[in-house]
């Protein structure tokens, strides 16, 4: 991660600890999640035990230590919509994308997720790319849907 950049958001900030929160949704909001250098930069700028940020970084759920991809792709696969097809729209996810559920592409375009319900069971199939809902969906029309954010063939290939 540009060690500059991470200066720069610090910079906005300030080096007060009670500017934690912020440094890090910044920073998470930039590059989609935090790696450990990362944390171990921050801690040292603002002069705080590094146990204390992997405090705040594992507490909320909005940050991620693991690698995630500019987009988010889940894929609801709670009662109503794998009665609905939801497996199969995963499996097509995960063949187009070359990737598992819970993993992210070589080139950081896309993670994949599972999730239990998104509280619009009437629209099963659902899967939501980023904040944009997707229902009603058939497996043949997944690839399409990824085509619009940047997917340009198998994720192995990038
Ligand atoms: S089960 Fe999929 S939205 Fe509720």
């Amino acid at each position: 991660m540009d060690e500059e950049r991470i200066d720069e958001i610090i910079g906005n900030h300030g080096t007060d600890k009670s500017k934690l929160i912020g440094i890090l949704q910044d920073v998470q909001a930039e590059y989609n999640w935090l790696p450990q250098d990362t944390l171990r930069h921050i801690a040292k700028r603002l002069r705080i035990p590094l146990v204390d940020v992997f405090e705040i970084a594992t507490f909320y759920k909005s940050f991620s230590l693991k690698p995630r991809g500019k987009h988010l792709v889940r894929v609801c696969l709670g009662t109503a919509c794998h009665v609905r097809g939801g497996p199969r729209i995963m499996e097509t996810a995960e063949r187009s994308l070359g990737i598992k559920a819970d993993e992210t592409t070589s080139d950081y375009k896309f993670t994949l997720e599972s999730v239990n319900c998104l509280g619009c069971c009437a629209l099963g199939p659902v899967m939501v790319v980023d904040n944009e809902y997707h229902g009603k969906l058939p497996p043949t029309k997944v690839e399409k849907i990824l085509r619009t954010y940047g997917y340009t063939g198998s994720g192995k290939d990038g």
